[in-house]
């Protein structure tokens, strides 16, 4: 499937480049491009110089909402919008009044383009995060000749994707940096230990996932260094994955603060927040972090779409304290060298 036992992940919003998931595959790992937020134009390309290569690679899609966002966390998003002004004054930033509706095509990260792009212009391979792409999907993907990957967090998660008619699993676990990839709210006790972290290691995690379902797995989530990576695959992945570890490369997109604040010991530690986005995700703790992740609603990507403009405002005045730093659990091993450097070390230990 991947013909290597190292990935580079996937990571939207400019740290995965075109240059980067190149040196990854000319290094000797499976490369996935980073197709979420990215209109079909601009993945069309951002992948252009991989389907020249001519060689395997993947795309990844972020999975939209289907369902309007409910009541009850559209009151909470109110209540959030204006709990972020004051934060936002302190940069000059505006928070929108409101978020685009569910039928935007931002909302819904522009989906029917860019499954009508992979479709009439076949790549590799596709996988898909933060939920299930329809089975009917997977089947169009497969007669043109796609392979299709799911992400999960949990056995329970595992079953439903494969039962999608997936290929391959991510199976990541809560130490990864970034957007958690679950999409069941009650995926039973695994699910519950996962979101926790504190019950199940990545090996452990594999294991269970590898006794629901027999399709080939990815471990990923806080392979840092090559001891994880062969304990995860000595724990039944063919494979591991890896993010964070690349976050720093020359050939990451990453902005100068977030790669410099991965190198501050100023930071000490990471936590899964909703404050940036609404969806959990893994990041440096900040000043933006604390003051806001008690009362984030659990609303993606809205939440996402009412901090942009902050975001954007702390990122022009160099300030990392209201940046969205995502950072996995191993963040401290991050090196600023060359990707082929870190796949190179990575792949003389497996
Ligand atoms: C900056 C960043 C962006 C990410 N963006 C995506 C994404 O677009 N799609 C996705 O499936 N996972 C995304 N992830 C998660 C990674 O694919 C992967 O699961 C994770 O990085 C593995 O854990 P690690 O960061 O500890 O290596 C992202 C992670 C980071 C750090």
């Amino acid at each position: 499937m991947f013909n290597t036992p190292l990935i580079a992940a996937p990571m939207a919003g400019g740290t995965t480049t075109a240059a980067l998931a190149l040196a990854a595959q000319g290094a000797g790992a499976f490369a996935f491009a980073a197709g979420g937020y990215k209109t079909a134009e601009q993945l069309a390309r951002h992948i252009a110089p991989l389907r020249a290569t001519g060689g395997n690679f993947g795309v990844n899609l972020f999975v939209p909402r289907t369902t309007p966002l409910g009541a009850d966390a559209a009151a909470r998003l109110a209540a959030y919008r204006v709990e972020l002004l004051a934060t936002a004054a302190r940069y000059g930033a505006e928070v929108p009044l409101a978020a685009p509706p569910q039928e935007d095509p931002r909302v819904q990260d522009y989906w029917d383009e860019k499954i009508a792009l992979l479709l009439a212009d076949p790549i590799p391979m596709v996988s898909f995060t933060f939920g299930l792409a329809p089975a009917e999907v997977v089947s169009r993907l497969h007669q043109a000749g796609t392979r299709v990957v799911a992400s999960v967090t949990s056995a329970a998660e595992a079953v439903a994707a494969v039962a999608t008619g997936v290929d391959a699993l991510v199976v990541q676990h809560t130490n990864a940096g970034g957007h958690t990839a679950a999409f069941l709210a009650a995926g039973g006790p695994s699910a519950e230990n996962t979101r926790t972290g504190t019950h199940l290691t990545l090996p452990q995690l594999l294991s269970e996932v590898r006794s629901a379902v027999s399709v080939p797995l990815v471990g990923a989530g806080g392979v840092s260094g090559p001891a994880e990576a062969k304990a995860a695959l000595a724990a039944g992945a063919t494979a591991v994955a890896i993010g964070t570890a690349l976050i720093r490369t020359e050939e990451s997109g990453a902005r100068p603060l977030h790669k410099d604040a991965l190198a501050d010991p100023g930071y000490t530690r990471t936590a899964m927040t909703r404050a940036f986005t609404g969806k959990p995700a893994r990041a440096l703790v900040n000043g933006f972090v604390r003051d806001h992740t008690a009362t984030a609603p659990e609303a993606y990507p809205e939440v996402h779409f009412l901090t942009a403009p902050l975001r954007a405002a702390a990122a022009a005045a160099q300030d990392p304290r209201a940046l969205n730093l995502w950072a996995g659990t191993g963040w401290k091993s991050a090196q600023a060298v060359p990707v082929a450097a870190v796949v190179k070390e990575f792949l003389r230990e497996l």
